[in-house]
């Protein structure tokens, strides 16, 4: 019995750190990308943050607040962690569809639950999508929805 438990212990470290090592291969490329999901990424996923879009000054504070809780880094490091947060989650960050987390897509695009889910089960089953005519397909997702979007999704 001690031992199934160990075992189930272990395949369930396994699947968190094979879960971790996706997220982090998620992150857009980028000067500071490794340093981020390194520093970032070492008590909570992406979603936290790439759900966010923020300002370069917001996101200097935002930084300030998970120093305050624990993230290690030393000032340099955490000033290059504000520009690739700044440069790819900034006001105006589109959203890489492909690559999005859940909480990503689901807030910044204003998807449900369930259209946030269909997209990702899509996404896993099918690979990446192509472009606009490939998501409009989704199914479940409003067709609508993603044309007024537009704008903030790239591929
Ligand atoms: C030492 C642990 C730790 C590290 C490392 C860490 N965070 Fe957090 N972060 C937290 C906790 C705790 C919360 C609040 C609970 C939650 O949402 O998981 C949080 C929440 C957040 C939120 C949501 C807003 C909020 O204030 O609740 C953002 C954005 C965020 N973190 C960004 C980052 C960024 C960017 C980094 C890398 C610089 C980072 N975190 C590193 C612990 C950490």
């Amino acid at each position: 019995m001690l031992k199934r438990t160990f075992i189930a212990t272990l395949v369930f470290a396994a699947c968190a750190a094979a879960a971790a090592g996706d997220d982090a291969a998620r992150l857009p490329e980028g000067p500071g990308r490794e340093l981020t999901a390194r520093v970032c990424l070492a008590c909570h996923d992406s979603g936290n943050f790439r759900k966010a879009r923020l300002g370069a000054e917001a996101w200097e504070n935002s930084v300030a607040d998970m120093v305050e809780r624990g993230a290690k880094g030393t000032p340099a490091e955490m000033e290059t962690i504000v520009a690739y947060l700044a440069a790819n989650f900034g006001k105006d960050a589109a959203v890489r569809i492909n690559t999005a987390p859940f909480a990503e897509i689901k807030t910044v695009l204003g998807f449900t639950v369930a259209e946030t889910r269909a997209l990702l089960a899509y996404r896993d089953g099918k690979g990446p999508l192509r472009n606009l005519e490939d998501l409009r397909k989704v199914p479940g997702i409003d067709p609508a929805k993603v044309d007024a979007r537009k704008q903030r999704i790239v591929f």
